[in-house]
């Protein structure tokens, strides 16, 4: 069993937050001291993958900088002493391999799988949204790789979520259960509250078979044009069996401006120096 590869679709438009990401990508505001997307590949990293596939689209290179090795800056961090600055420039250089793979039009996180068909070949592979951050003892992604080992299915992240809120994602309907661990019948995108078949929503990590891509070649595109992705997997539901994993610890949002501002409070406050500096900025007497 073969997982070195994890797709990072990063091709989207970030509406969300927008102006923030007019020019600058979203995968690449800081949460603490690092991008999003260096959060990502260190979670993709931890569950044993080594070759990230990163999905992007025009005007969204800067991402790829910050992964290329910059002699420039490295030589003036020696000269200047800072060695702990060096060490952190020179980490990024040597977390893992990586594909770039180009999203012409965005069609679609299924569509944006679908454009890494030719670089992941044959394999399994891992996916995961970079708009989530995994919170807890063991990476969410690494629940999901530790699934497909006892399984040999392909395993998605599922979570359950206030009935008014299963309407924003995709939704899984549940043949069988083992623990935490459930056999899928079926799944539905963004479902009426009333028809949801169960308040587990799909949440962006799966570890997918390469089946995924001729179920994605032959899915028709739905609303807004998009090819979705929860299309695909159904595909998958009907030819084989799926599993989705309820997931330990937390995902935290970094996609929007009051998730992504929740986030960094909180990891803020667990961080002895930032922690200090943030209580005291919020004692509002203070000022
Ligand atoms: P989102 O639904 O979060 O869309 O995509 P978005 O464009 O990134 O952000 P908003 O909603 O406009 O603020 C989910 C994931 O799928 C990727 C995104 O980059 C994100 O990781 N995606 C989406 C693509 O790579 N291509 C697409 O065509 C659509």
């Amino acid at each position: 069993m073969d997982l070195r590869h994890c797709v990072i679709p990063a091709a989207g438009l970030g509406t969300r937050f927008l102006p923030a990401t007019k020019a600058l990508p979203k995968e690449l505001l800081p949460v603490l001291d690092r991008p999003v997307i260096q959060w990502a590949v260190e979670e993709a990293v931890a569950a044993g993958a080594s070759e990230m596939v990163v999905v992007i689209s025009e005007g969204k290179e800067l991402i790829q900088q910050h992964f290329t090795a910059q002699p420039d800056l490295e030589a003036l961090l020696d000269a200047r002493g800072k060695m702990a600055e060096l060490a952190a420039v020179r980490a990024t250089d040597h977390l893992a391999s990586f594909t770039w793979v180009r999203q012409e039009q965005p069609l679609g996180l299924g569509h944006a799988v679908l454009c890494t068909a030719e670089a992941i070949g044959d394999h399994p592979f891992l996916c995961m949204l970079p708009d989530d951050l995994s919170y807890g003892t063991v990476p969410v992604l690494r629940q999901l790789v530790d699934a497909h080992k006892e399984y040999g299915t392909p395993i998605l992240a599922l979570m359950r979520v206030p009935p008014d809120q299963i309407s924003r994602y995709g939704c899984a309907a549940i043949a069988e259960s083992h623990g935490r661990v459930h056999r899928l019948s079926a799944v539905v995108e963004k479902p009426d509250r009333r028809e949801a078949p169960s308040d587990l929503a799909i949440m962006g990590r799966y570890v997918l078979t390469p089946d995924i891509f001729d179920a994605l070649r032959d899915t028709a595109p739905g609303a807004g044009g998009e090819i979705q992705l929860t299309d695909g997997i159904g595909a998958l539901i009907r030819n084989g069996a799926v599993h989705g994993v309820e997931f330990t610890g937390e995902l935290l949002d970094v996609g929007t401006p009051a998730g992504w501002l929740a986030t960094n409070a909180m990891l803020a406050l667990q961080d002895p120096v930032l922690g200090t500096v943030l209580r005291a900025a919020m004692e509002v007497d203070n000022r």
